[in-house]
């Protein structure tokens, strides 16, 4: 007899079936609900959504703004989105370029449907944030990685090798820069170098940009907003998620040429049919009236930095880059090769709830990820925790 369960997972198409699960998921399983367990495996911090920017979201339900929106967002919204990047990158933005999306993950979502055809390819830089390739493999594209290397200058990328995999069923280029795990940060002349390749080849590039203002090395990351021009193929991704503490609000951005706002509208009409109202004023808050909330998270973000950087520095069995950019720091363990285990029993043996390497690729594989941005008392203890580990467990 043939179980039902197992039949009706047959059923599937096969990329809906042979979805990765996520490696962060399971240690968070592990741990969830631990008294005292101090999580960092989280990309989030620790601080909840100020007030300004939720009483925006009340007060927008509580006069009845209830009723389905405009698709590609509140016209305030995208104004607003225009003359916020306009501050950032002193050059013009138009509001009918921004489109607004259920998070970064829905802007990543509808960038690649926009692109990208099953068995097409798209080639990330590794480790990587797993669900660029979680939503790739959903789409029924594959993805061709390309290593990022730890050396004295940190996390660097080489652009040949880069080049090099970009074979004819490659459609797209995906850069997170800075980049989720490590902290990469492209600069302007190697994102220069992948924009005249990707122009050359006619292919499309995904900039996932949200860390931008997460950036150690002198104000705003290096950033292709800086260097593109009209008929560039270029889908930016943002998200409110980081800047504002609204991880689990669900709202952020897609950036693209405005000639695609008719595709853009359709994807958006067959997947959500649009983000709601009250969230989108809470987003106008945050973008007008919200400079010092991201303020304070870039603070946070660079004391955690800082105190991540002295626990793990005297440490022989630790290897490490701080960060350029992005909030966590990524960590490789001599003689723990298995960053699941270790994540498991740094969970059970020390209290603190890290993310294996393993869940950003096999790229990543012996690494641990921290997410720093959380209050200083906080973190100095789970440094505490996690070096006394060490000390006892690594060499
Ligand atoms: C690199 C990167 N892009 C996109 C996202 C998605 O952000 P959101 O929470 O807005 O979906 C994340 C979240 O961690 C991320 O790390």
């Amino acid at each position: 007899m043939t179980d039902p369960a197992a039949a009706l997972l047959a059923g599937l198409r096969p990329a809906a079936r042979a979805l990765p699960s996520s490696g962060i998921v399971r240690v968070f399983n592990h741990g969830r609900g631990r008294p005292g367990l101090i999580p960092m495996w989280a990309g989030e911090g620790d601080m909840p959504t100020p007030r300004l920017i939720a009483d925006a979201a009340a007060a927008s339900l509580a006069c009845g703004e209830t009723f389905y929106t405009a698709q590609l967002g509140l016209p305030e919204l995208r104004a607003a989105l225009a003359r916020y990047h306009a501050d950032i990158y002193a050059r013009p933005f138009k509001a009918d370029e921004f489109f607004v999306t259920g998070g970064g993950m829905q802007a990543i979502q509808i960038a690649l449907q926009l692109i990208l055809d099953a068995g097409e390819e798209v080639v990330i830089p590794a480790p990587a944030w797993p669900n660029f390739e979680g939503a790739i493999r959903a789409l029924g594209g594959r993805v061709r990685t390309v290593p990022l290397r730890l050396g004295p200058a940190g996390w660097t990328l080489d652009l040949d090798a880069l080049f090099a995999v970009c074979g004819p069923g490659v459609r797209a280029i995906f850069v997170n820069s800075p980049g989720n795990p490590t902290g990469w940060t492209a600069s302007r002349a190697e994102l220069r170098a992948i924009l005249d390749f990707a122009r050359q080849r006619g292919l499309w590039i995904v900039a996932d940009e949200i860390y931008g203002r997460f950036h150690y090395e002198g104000g705003v990351a290096p950033s292709f907003q800086e260097i593109r021009e009209k008929g560039d193929r270029l889908l930016f991704v943002q998200t409110f998620s980081k800047m504002w503490a609204m991880t689990g609000w669900r709202i952020g951005w897609l950036q693209a040429p405005k000639a695609l706002a008719g595709a853009i509208e359709s994807l958006i009409q067959y997947n959500t049919s649009g983000v709601a109202a009250f969230m989108q004023r809470a987003g106008i808050v945050a973008l007008q009236e919200g400079r010092a909330i991201a303020g304070e998270q870039i603070a946070r973000a660079a004391t955690g930095r800082e105190i991540v950087r002295q626990a793990l520095a005297p440490l022989n069995s630790v290897r490490f880059a701080p960060p350029a950019g992005a909030f966590y720091q990524f960590f490789h363990i001599e003689g723990q090769a298995d960053s699941m285990a270790t994540a498991l029993r740094l969970v059970d043996e020390a209290n603190i709830g890290l993310a294996p390497g393993i869940a950003f690729g096999a790229e990543g594989e012996g690494h641990l990820r921290i997410c720093f941005l959380r209050s200083a008392t906080e973190l100095e203890e789970a440094m505490r925790r996690l070096t006394g580990w060490l000390s006892r467990n690594a060499g």
